[in-house]
């Protein structure tokens, strides 16, 4: 299959699965502990179906929305995914390429493989920044300071890895920054020559270049790494978002709510968006999925400020779910990290364009031209507990 073929993530999940090495494709597919959050993140989007209204003029679907005071094309953007350059050299750049072209936002991670300057060549005003805390606040401020200077409208500040998670398939794989790979492993890699050769001619493991400028004069891939471990992950709290509140002029978006008095906390101190997230499985595994919580957490801050949402979101209808639920804006990172490590910026394109699509085809069948107009009595949940009058006689239908 090439990547013009793919029909959907999971296509291109598998196009990434052929050119990774196991261990560096389970870099991407891994949890934490049991993966339990993993499984979970998926399953609750099923417990979910879409009630379609029919008889409607659906010709022209307008999926559009705005946010943050401009228009963005789709509903959704690129959650930030550090170390991408892993899988891909240079794979930051194209993620921000693709993002740019398909008019919606980029997240670039604070543990980016390209430096912020060489991200900020391509479309600044469609990228966000995200940061990880360093233990030593001046450089955390630095990186606000090239973030502003950059020209990035909005800082993405995530607060779900206090502490390192325990992710134990990566430990079990040798797969940490310089990747460490045992000798069966190594054999696995040569099955996969193109991401072989093209790893071996950047010259093995990318230096995090967004760190570089810390650590040790000179210091290569692995001691910049390193560097980045002693200040990363570091314990954050509510005044240090005060302080990042005060310095940063633009919008200011935190990563990793799940509950609803924290995100009302958000909104007291100020804050302009949250993205509800369990990280995409991969820090506390028994949190409960993003679409669990959502609800809730639309109740209590209502429009105070934006809700996001991201994990577990593989097809167009998970996005269409979570708008019904109350999500202004959604976002993806394996999505578009597949695509990217399986076919490098046409990977990235094909990912979003199929998830356009199916936001297309799915506002058409259910009936419902503007995604904007979404709401809960679209939906049935398992279990029977729906608001929409309409869904009472679907599910006495059905039990
Ligand atoms: C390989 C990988 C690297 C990630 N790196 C970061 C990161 O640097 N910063 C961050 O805030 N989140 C990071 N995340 C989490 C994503 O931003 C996002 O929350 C998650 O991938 C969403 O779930 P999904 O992959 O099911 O869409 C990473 C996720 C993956 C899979």
């Amino acid at each position: 299959m090439k990547i013009g073929d793919a029909l959907s993530i999971g296509d291109i999940e598998r196009l990434a699965k052929r050119r990774l090495p196991r261990v560096v494709y389970e870099g991407i597919a891994s949890g934490v502990e049991d993966e339990h959050g993993l499984v979970r993140n998926e399953e609750e989007f099923r417990r979910y179906h879409l009630l379609p209204r029919h008889l409607v003029d659906v010709s022209q679907c307008d999926q559009s929305v705005s946010l943050f005071g401009r228009s963005y094309a789709s509903p959704f953007g690129i959650s930030p995914t550090g170390v991408a350059g892993i899988f891909r050299r240079d794979a930051e750049l194209m993620l921000a390429q693709a993002a740019s072209d398909a008019n919606v936002p980029f997240v670039m991670s604070g543990a980016s493989m390209v430096s912020i300057e060489r991200v900020a060549r391509i479309n600044p005003a469609n990228t966000w920044f995200q940061l990880y805390a360093a233990h030593d606040a001046k450089i955390s401020d630095d990186f606000l300071r090239r973030a502003r200077d950059a020209g990035f409208g909005t800082l993405m500040l995530t607060v779900d890895n206090p502490v390192l998670p325990k992710r134990e398939r990566d430990m079990r794989n040798g797969f940490r920054l310089p990747p460490k790979l045992a000798p069966l492993d190594l054999l696995e890699a040569l099955r996969h020559l193109p991401w072989v050769l093209d790893y071996l001619r950047q010259g093995g493991m990318p230096v995090m270049e967004t760190w570089a400028p810390y650590a040790a004069p000179g210091a290569g891939a692995a001691e910049v790494a390193r560097f980045f471990r002693t200040q990363s992950p570091s314990v954050q709290t509510w005044r240090d978002l005060d302080s990042f509140r005060r310095v940063w002029p633009g919008k200011l978006v935190v990563k990793g709510i799940m509950r609803p008095s924290d995100a009302v906390r958000c909104a007291e101190q100020g804050v302009d968006g949250i993205v509800i997230s369990n990280h995409g499985g991969k820090a506390l595994d028994r949190a409960p999925a993003s679409i669990e919580v959502l609800p809730g957490i639309k109740a209590a801050v209502g429009d105070r400020l934006a809700v996001m949402l991201d994990s577990g979101v593989r097809r167009g209808s998970d996005i269409i779910i979570a708008r019904c639920l109350g999500a202004d804006f959604v976002f993806v990172g394996r999505a578009t990290l597949y695509g990217v490590a399986a076919a490098g910026l046409a990977g990235a394109t094909r990912a979003l364009d199929i998830l356009r699509e199916e936001i297309d085809i799915n506002l058409g069948l259910i009936g419902c031209p503007r995604f904007a107009d979404l709401g809960p009595d679209f939906l049935l949940r398992d279990g029977g507990e729906t608001s929409s009058p309409d869904s009472v006689p679907a599910i006495a239908e059905t039990v």
